[in-house]
């Protein structure tokens, strides 16, 4: 439920409205768009409050008085010669958040930096998401505004970056929507009625792909992981065509694990409780894949989902089977949990031989260890291509999200040498994101450029984050977005 958004060259405190946002840089003693005879109260106030203006602080206060009266939400932006696209997120989603809490019904709000409107309004629309669903109580729900109202000298560009934002924001909301979604509503069967949904009316046609289909498509270690759910795995394969035929075509690959308990290597109490978001790969691609749509941008698009439920049952695989995969090369299975890379392992032939596309990006909540070195707020890129690692960590970073290159060193491939099968599917403990990779690689096609972005540490936050929010965040969308956008 976004707002209706609306751009105006209006100064922004002669908008009507039941708060107003105004921003505030480091060193500032009160925001710009006030009038002269509020100027001096605010900064009163604010110097007395002691306001930083620190990226994503906030302080409200009142204005005037009588009919003009005005609620004001003012935000730090930090210091002017350092604000970008993060900190543009952060500013704006904080502000609204507070608005959202004052319950404010339509918003005014200044989009002050120029070039950075559509990080703006992306924090704006990100910024309002709240997963509550499952809330009983109509208080606790989020407050919906119904209009936001964006001042700004910028006109035409600013609503061509407005148009951009919405879209992005949706796509992003939509992941959240999916990643929240709880294990028993989102299995691989409902996670597919889901998509369908999601994309009728879109242009992107929808291939599903049941377990006999499966099987005769050889795609055995993506079966495997899901033999012990008694909900059957799903592929599901997305195809976005643009209107003039394009040499470009790119595979997004999604884990979609809609709930890892690891297998007989069960997860413990403390690792197992957020593992709803192991799908959060699939729910990125199928984001992006809306967004591209919604772009009518000028690349063709493949998404292809695995969608599978890692359990434990007298049917699930075991530590010490050997799988088959579609490739051809069989795995000796020595930890179930390390069962992301067997999905992908089918989803990277698959997408390699049947799309063959000129790049292929695969998106996974693949390892703890990538979260072990990079923290929870960043996705490491692993590539057998500098160029198209580059390409992407350039796109993240335009997009705002936190993308840094990992190696591959063939060294440690070494690790994967089973004595029974061709490979093994995990290593030893240290490298472990890199090992998860080196594994992909070898699903990867001859010559086919590809990336790898284990995002599990962004994909779901445990602590709640103005721009990010809580649970899923939809970590990987704006990137992809922002990628095939320059394509
Ligand atoms: N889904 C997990 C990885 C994960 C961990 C995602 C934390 C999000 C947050 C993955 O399937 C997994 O269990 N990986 C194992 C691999 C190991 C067995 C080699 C891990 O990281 O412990
Ligand atoms: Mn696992
Ligand atoms: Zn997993």
């Amino acid at each position: 439920m976004t707002p209706k958004i609306q751009v105006t060259k209006r100064p922004v405190m002669s908008l009507r409205a039941k708060a107003t946002i105004l921003f505030l840089f480091d060193g500032e003693k009160a925001p710009r768009a006030l009038a002269q005879s509020d100027l001096r109260q605010v900064a009163g106030v604010l110097e007395r409050r002691q306001f930083k203006a620190a990226p994503g602080s906030t302080v409200v206060l009142e204005t005037g008085s009588g009919r003009s009266l005005r609620t004001l939400v003012i935000a730090g932006l930090g210091k002017a010669n350092e604000v970008d696209v993060e900190c543009a997120h952060l500013a704006a989603a904080a502000a609204i958040r507070v608005a959202q809490g004052l319950k404010a019904s339509t918003i005014a709000a200044e989009l002050p930096l120029a070039g950075m409107e559509q990080a703006m309004v992306e924090g704006y629309l990100a910024g309002l998401y709240r997963f509550d669903r499952y809330l009983s109580d109509k208080q606790a729900k989020a407050f919906h505004p119904a209009k936001l109202v964006l001042a700004t000298e910028a006109g035409a560009a600013a609503k061509r970056a407005a148009a951009r934002a919405e879209i992005v924001a949706d796509s992003m909301n939509v992941a959240r929507d999916l990643v929240n979604e709880v294990p028993r509503e989102l299995q691989p069967v409902s996670y597919v009625k889901e998509i369908r949904s999601l994309f009728r009316g879109s242009g992107v046609s929808v291939k599903v792909f049941d377990q006999k289909q499966l099987r005769s498509m050889r795609m055995h270690s993506l079966l495997q992981v899901g033999v012990g759910s008694v909900v059957p795995p799903r592929v599901v394969h997305l195809v976005y065509k643009p209107q003039r035929k394009r040499a470009k075509r790119v595979a997004l690959v999604g884990k979609g694990v809609t709930f890892d308990a690891g297998g007989y290597n069960l997860k413990g109490t403390g690792n197992i409780e957020t593992m709803k978001c192991d799908m959060a790969g699939s729910a990125a691609v199928v984001g992006a894949m809306l967004a591209v749509a919604r772009l009518g941008l000028k690349v063709e698009v493949h998404g292809v989902v695995g969608l599978v439920e890692n359990l434990v049952s007298g049917k699930a695989y075991k530590p010490g089977d050997v799988l088959h995969t579609r490739r051809g090369k069989t795995v000796e299975v020595n930890n179930t949990d390390a069962e992301g890379r067997l999905v992908l392992a089918d989803l990277l032939d698959y997408a390699s031989t049947v799309i063959k596309p000129s790049a292929m990006i695969d998106l996974a909540t693949l390892t703890g260890a990538c979260v072990v070195a990079l923290g929870t707020m960043a996705s490491a890129a692993m590539s057998n291509d500098d160029e198209l690692r580059g390409e992407l960590v350039e796109a993240a970073a335009r997009a705002g999200e936190k993308l840094w290159p990992m190696p591959l060193y063939k060294e440690y491939k070494e690790q994967l040498k089973s004595s029974i099968a061709d490979m093994k599917n995990t290593g030893s403990r240290w490298g472990g994101s890199i090992t998860a990779g080196l594994f992909l690689q070898e699903f990867v096609g001859e010559g086919i450029p590809w990336v790898h972005m284990d995002i599990a540490g962004p994909a779901f936050a445990e602590k709640p984050h103005p721009f990010w929010g809580v649970g899923g965040t939809g970590a990987g969308v704006a990137t992809l977005v922002e990628y095939l956008s320059a394509l």
